[in-house]
């Protein structure tokens, strides 16, 4: 199995667990409480000084935080992985620096198509919707699916009628997703695609954002959000709903991606990082370099990954010259980073 690069780069892609497996049960009265973990992504790419100002990262990094705080909060409080990861995605989606709701890319056509995905590892309940046009906060309303349909994935016009059903979900025009910069990058894909030139994917793509939690109860759970790319056509779909492409969580492992989702989708890249943890029994860095750094690049994708297994192991390899990324881990030792 490869392992290279996040091995010698390791204190950059995996934080150390605190020793020892725990019981996926409540601490008994007395004990300390059982410890939480979370790491979130704001999409890999290229991202580079001259691309991305002081002044910008202070911005993006200002809202990666207020997103651990928003997960974190909720874990110390004793709440749900499910609901840390929601919180955390919510507040990255209303973000306008992130390809996920507020700020989402566009469509070949000018607007905007979103997905997400949410998965709750210990009950193996996932809610996806694809392809919406008025919901603020997409990752609520792949919650919504989860908990109120017997359905698992909503596409489309059909996914905004069940938003009509949940008035508790805001609604927006869709042009309340534009941003400038989205603007420029439409235009830009735009003229090449006149030009016929083939539209650069890696700058195309950049931005899903996603969350991953350990609770208190040793849960685990996953979520991912994103705009898709630049340019998309044809209502194109690619991994971040799709349940063990871009977002997965089982009783030992979760994960969201970021990256071209045609190789996600292809790989089927979060359940495969999750199969070498469960299955194999691979420490999850060396199951997430295995697949981000080997499997992805040798089919000619690129991006990146979150996730952390049932001790709070937290992992983020990525192929790519950033991820905008943050953690709490087990420990409380809490940061965010942009670059290798
Ligand atoms: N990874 C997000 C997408 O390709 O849509």
């Amino acid at each position: 199995m490869r392992l290279a690069p996040c091995v010698l780069l390791l204190a950059a892609c995996a934080l150390p667990a605190l020793a020892g497996a725990r019981p996926a049960s409540s601490p008994a009265a007395g004990d300390a409480p059982a410890p939480v973990a979370l790491v979130i992504h704001g999409g890999a790419g290229v991202i580079t000084r001259e691309q991305l100002s002081e002044a910008d990262e202070a911005a993006v990094r200002a809202d990666l935080d207020r997103a651990l705080d928003a997960g974190h909060g909720v874990l110390v409080a004793g709440g749900t992985a499910l609901e840390a990861v929601v919180a955390a995605v919510r507040v990255l989606e209303d973000s306008p620096w992130f390809n996920a709701g507020k700020g989402a890319v566009f469509t070949a056509e000018g607007g905007h198509e979103l997905d997400a995905a949410v998965m709750e590892g210990h009950t193996g309940r996932a809610g996806a919707v694809a392809g919406l046009r008025t919901v603020r906060n997409p990752v609520l309303l792949a919650r919504a699916v989860m908990e109120h349909t017997p359905h698992v994935m909503l596409a489309g016009e059909g996914a905004e009628r069940f938003a009509d059903t949940r008035p508790e979900l805001e609604r927006v025009p869709n042009d309340w997703f534009d941003t400038p910069r989205r603007r420029e990058q439409l235009e830009a894909a735009r003229e090449r695609a006149q030009r016929q030139a083939v539209t650069t994917p890696a700058e195309a793509r950049f931005g899903t954002v996603g969350a991953v939690a350990l609770d208190r109860h040793g849960h685990i759970a996953a979520a991912t959000s994103t705009g898709g790319m630049t340019y998309k056509r044809w209502g194109r779909v690619g991994d971040a709903p799709v349940i063990g492409a871009g977002t997965y969580a089982s009783t030992g492992c979760g994960i969201s991606t970021t990256g071209w989702g045609e190789f996600y989708l292809r790989s089927v890249a979060a359940h495969a990082i999750c199969a070498r943890v469960e299955l194999r029994g691979d420490p999850i860095g060396a199951a997430a370099e295995d697949v981000i750094n080997g499997l992805i690049p040798a089919m000619g994708g690129d991006g990146g990954a979150i996730g952390l297994d049932a001790r709070g192991t937290i992992v983020m390899p990525f192929n790519t010259a950033g991820m905008y990324r943050g953690w709490v881990a087990t420990d409380g030792r809490r940061g965010t980073a942009v670059f290798r």
